[in-house]
């Protein structure tokens, strides 16, 4: 196998990788969610795969074939993604690409809520999700070697990211501009700034996989140094 693909840099290095949207259930027929395809995340985990990382991926629910040679756990909601992260670790690298919904419904009502002709139009009530991203690098025992966040982001792209790599102390963070004209959320194509305390790297538009490859090589650069 390796001399068919003797290049394989990652070799012995263990991988998590998030990808897709969290459902955060209303109801048995309904649910928070947002556009997220996991493309992007299911990229990442295909190219640490082909650079010979072993690799785990924690996805939430996509259209997306499983791939090969890559151990895929399907979970629905933040807390069963965080659950799921937690009996992961330690790995070498996480890369959290996953879009995690960041509230979910205060009480899921076992019964389906009705819209009968004389009843109010219901509200919900919201409580916060735990941040995945910010639990797996605030770990002390176990922290990974190498945490890669994203940041979606509408407006002021680099000062919210580089903020939020600050708060959840993670070591890189992906910055993408998730505004609907750039059709990067859901879409084929992506363009990211890596940001890290050393400084930032623009990769430009681009097919999701040629993104992941990009990030992997740099991976393979911070693991050789
Ligand atoms: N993330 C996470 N758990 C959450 C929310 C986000 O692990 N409950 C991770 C995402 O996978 C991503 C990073 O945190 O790697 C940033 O996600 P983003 O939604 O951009 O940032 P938030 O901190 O949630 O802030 P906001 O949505 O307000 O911009
Ligand atoms: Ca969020």
């Amino acid at each position: 196998e390796d001399q068919l693909n003797p290049y394989r840099p990652l070799l012995g290095k263990t991988a998590l990788v998030t990808a897709g949207p969290t459902y955060e259930p209303i109801d048995p027929v309904r649910f928070l969610g947002n556009y997220s395809s996991g493309r992007q995340g299911y990229a990442i985990a295909e190219s640490l795969r082909d650079a010979g990382a072993d690799v785990t991926l924690v996805s939430g629910p996509v259209s997306m074939m499983p791939p090969e040679n890559i151990r895929v756990i399907h979970i629905q909601t933040a807390q069963e993604m965080l659950d799921t992260c937690l009996k992961i670790i330690p790995v070498d690298i996480a890369v959290m690409a996953a879009a995690v919904a960041d509230w979910r419904a205060k009480e899921v009502s076992d019964k389906k809520i009705k819209k009968t002709s004389d009843a109010k139009t219901p509200s919900f009530e919201l409580t916060t999700n735990p941040d995945i991203l910010a639990t797996i690098s605030q770990e002390n025992s176990c922290r990974p070697r190498l945490v890669v966040g994203f940041a979606a982001e509408t407006n002021d792209l680099l000062d919210n990211a580089d903020a939020k790599r600050k708060r959840k102390n993670c070591d890189w963070i992906v910055v993408n501009d998730v505004n609907p004209d750039t059709k990067i959320m859901g879409g084929v194509e992506n363009e990211v700034t890596i940001l890290s305390s050393s400084g930032k790297q623009h990769f430009k538009r681009a097919d999701k996989r040629e993104i992941g490859r990009l990030l992997t090589k740099e991976i393979i650069k911070f693991f050789n140094h």
